[in-house]
């Protein structure tokens, strides 16, 4: 079950954090992953490393916000080889209320988080519907449905990208496009560690015991088990999903209380 033989999968941000973790399951599962990135030469390794255990992946250079880029990345990789997951994964993170959030980092915020998960449905749905279907899958954030403190531009790119899955899955479930999203509470990834020296430098330690309590699970998660419910929704098994938000976040929406 959960295997990918024959599938070929696009993860952005697949060099580091939660996108690394998907893109090396994926390969385990027997997918043929591109990893559109930012951070090519983290994205190399990534290759590297899945290669060294038998996987098939390619690094491609995309920043997720210009569209021209993505249309380039996404038309040569289609006119090579057919693809048939994307997992829009890269996203990036603030801290601000409405007030502290100047006009620059929410511009940066919304070309990041919005406007990069729309340019790769915009040049991904196309040649899905030419292969009469697929899978998305969106990184979303518990932070799209609750709220959570000091974070107005980031929750409110979230909160788009999660009515965006539900928008995307009904437009073209008659195509055979299925579309959901996964919404983790915090995940120990290098995301959580930068916010940590960037925003409390001197108190890492303090911070991470702190955020992980916050879970009512007592920890953050890990990256592969992300990737494991990733698996499951990119998976034939779930061909009956479409359209549905899964949380995954140690109880922190339903047992804080
Ligand atoms: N870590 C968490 O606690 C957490 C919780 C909920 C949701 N998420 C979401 O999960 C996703 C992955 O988070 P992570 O913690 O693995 O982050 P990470 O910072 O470890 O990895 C993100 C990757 O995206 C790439 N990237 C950033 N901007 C890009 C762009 N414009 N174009 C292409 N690639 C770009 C980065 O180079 C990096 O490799 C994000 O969308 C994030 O919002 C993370």
């Amino acid at each position: 079950m959960f295997r990918l033989d024959h599938k070929v999968a696009l993860v952005t941000g697949g060099a580091s954090g939660i996108g690394l973790a998907i893109s090396r399951m994926f390969a385990r599962q027997g997918a043929y992953v591109h990893i559109l990135e930012l951070n090519v030469e983290q994205a190399q390794r990534a290759v590297d490393e899945i290669r060294a255990e038998g996987g098939q992946a390619e690094a491609h250079a995309v920043d997720i916000a210009q569209q021209a880029v993505v249309l380039g990345a996404i038309n040569e990789i289609a006119a090579r080889q057919p693809f048939h997951i994307l997992v829009n994964n890269a996203g990036i993170a603030h801290v601000g209320k409405a007030h502290t959030t100047p006009e620059a980092d929410f511009d940066r915020i919304v070309n990041v988080n919005i406007k990069g998960v729309y340019n790769c449905l915009y040049a991904t749905i196309p040649h899905f519907l030419a292969a009469g279907g697929g899978v998305i899958l969106n990184m979303v954030s518990i932070a799209a449905t609750v709220g959570i403190p000091d974070r107005f531009a980031y929750s409110t790119s979230k909160g788009a990208v999660y009515t965006m899955t539900l928008s995307v899955a009904k437009d073209y479930l008659a195509e055979g496009i299925r579309c959901n999203s996964i919404s983790p509470a915090r995940v120990h990834t290098p995301f959580v560690d930068g916010f940590l020296a960037k925003n409390y430098p001197g108190q890492e330690k303090e911070m991470f015991e702190k955020l992980s309590k916050t879970q009512p699970i007592g920890r953050m998660a890990k990256p592969d088990e992300i990737a494991g419910l990733a698996l499951y929704l990119c998976s034939d098994e779930a061909a009956f999903i479409t359209g549905c938000d899964y949380l995954i976040d140690g109880g922190f929406e339903k047992l804080n209380n």
